[in-house]
């Protein structure tokens, strides 16, 4: 269906353009003057407008150069009662995909509509290439040679030829999304769409019905038919991230999805059916989500059928100053060669990292700003985090506390406290590190 604007002051004209091109599935909006059609365009989506030169408030030429800037997409149509070459050769100048003289027949209007509309696909279909391609350098950008990394990488190439769905897992900000993007992009369907989408930023009812799109009239609101993100990945990748977040009623759509490639959009009587690759990712330990019953059993047996599971950063220690100097690199300004001293080095792979790559990266941004000209990274460029006393030895693998002098307890709140810190007392980063709910930390602090 496509979606027209038409703005003209003749309104008994633009209500019989209306109702002809109506027949011929299109959706028409119309509106009598300029004002009118920039607050439309704020509010609703349109693949086409057709403006008429001569308006009450606005000049039409104006309106045209308003409504690219705030639609770049929008193909528009300019109608004018008088043949003017001058204007027509001004408003093509200016971007518009055609010019047609008034009177004009609808068979004309309508087949320029379709043509315009043509158009606007391609030029969508091209933003969506665009920002493929420049995703498509990430596997070079995945940094890391221990042999974890190394395993995770031989995964990825091995999954990405297949149409296996794959669950990533893995602490906050160890790359899951990196891994995601990297799969698509060495996979058959890297010239499709990589669609994303967050399990937990998004309310049920806003997720069902991104997830699946609505049809015209479904709810309240529902003013258009709307696609869904499943719909806009065909043929590509679909990545849900923070699936342990998805309510069980939307995790049984799409199971059906995974088994079957099918799904009702909201308001629909028909199935739509789409072609999908998934990936999932999660920083929460499903198998106890099964157990208790947050979580279907039958949609985490088709998700788990390849885990790629990300090793936190203070397990790969050999790989920080390579991703260090990655970051210095990415975050020096210009020009400027910047590289971290000795003792740098030993504390930075001496820490804890609950917050994994994305941490270092924010350490190293911060760094290279506090240095300002001086090229060697010192201590003092560090945030105290780094430096918190007994951090280094008692956290990770090694943990070494004096013997007999902290009980489990007393330690859980030790590490809380410290969580908790490390993210600037943001209770949600604080549960998802430690995986727990939000709830449940809540109950933890109300005890200390
Ligand atoms: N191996 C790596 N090489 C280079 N950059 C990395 C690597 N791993 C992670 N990063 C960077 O660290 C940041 C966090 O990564 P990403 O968003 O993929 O993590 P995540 O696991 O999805 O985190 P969260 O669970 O918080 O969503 C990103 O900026 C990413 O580019
Ligand atoms: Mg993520």
């Amino acid at each position: 269906m496509i979606r027209v604007l038409i703005v003209d002051d003749e309104i008994q004209l633009a209500q019989a353009f209306k109702k002809q091109l109506s027949k011929e599935d299109m959706d028409v909006t119309t509106v009598a003057s300029g004002i009118e059609a920039l607050k439309i365009i704020d509010q609703e989506d349109f693949d086409v407008a057709v403006l008429d030169i001569k308006l009450p408030d606005i000049d039409g030429i104006d309106l045209l150069s308003k409504l690219r800037q705030a639609e770049p997409t929008l193909e528009i149509i300019m109608l004018t009662g008088y043949a003017s070459v001058d204007t027509a050769i001004r408003s093509m100048k200016l971007g518009a995909y055609d010019y047609l003289t008034k009177p004009c027949k609808i068979s004309e209007l309508s087949s320029v509509i379709s043509k315009a509309y043509e158009k606007k696909s391609l030029k969508d279909k091209n933003i969506l290439l665009k920002e493929h391609i420049q995703r498509i350098s990430v596997q070079d950008e995945f940094v890391g040679n221990s042999t974890q990394m190394q395993k995770v990488k031989d995964l990825i190439s091995l999954v990405a030829a297949t149409d296996t769905p794959v669950l990533i897992q893995g602490e906050t900000g160890t790359g899951k999304e990196l891994a995601a993007r990297a799969i698509h992009s060495s996979s058959p369907r890297a010239s499709n769409p990589f669609v994303a989408i967050n399990s937990s930023a998004l309310q049920e009812s806003m997720l069902e019905s991104e997830l699946f799109g609505y049809k015209k009239g479904a709810f309240t609101g529902a003013h258009n038919n709307k696609p869904g993100l499943l719909e806009i990945a065909n043929e590509g990748t679909f990545f849900v991230d923070e699936i342990g977040d998805m309510s069980p009623p939307i995790q049984a759509k799409l199971l059906r999805v995974l088994e079957n490639g099918t799904f009702m959009k909201l308001g629909d009587t028909k199935e739509t059916r789409v072609d999908v690759r998934f990936v999932f990712a999660t920083n929460k330990d499903l198998t106890s989500e099964v157990k208790e019953g947050r979580f279907r059993k039958d949609l985490f047996f088709r998700m788990n059928a390849f885990v790629i599971q990300l090793p936190p950063l203070r397990e790969k220690k050999e790989d920080i100053p390579l991703l260090a100097e990655y970051f210095l690199i990415k975050f020096a300004r210009a020009g400027i060669k910047k590289h971290l001293s000795e003792r740098v080095k030993e504390l930075l792979k001496g820490y804890y990292w609950p917050g994994n790559v994305r941490e270092l990266a924010n350490v190293i941004e911060r760094a290279c700003l506090i240095s300002m000209d001086r090229n060697e990274i010192m201590p003092e460029d560090l945030p105290e985090a780094i430096f918190t006393p007994g951090y280094n030895q008692i956290r990770g693998p090694d943990i070494k506390v004096k013997e007999g002098s902290a009980s489990l307890a007393e330690l859980e709140i030790e590490h809380i406290r410290y969580v908790l810190n490390s993210v600037g007392g943001n209770k949600s980063k604080a549960a998802r590190i430690l995986g727990i709910s939000r709830k449940k930390l809540y109950n933890k602090l109300e005890n200390i």
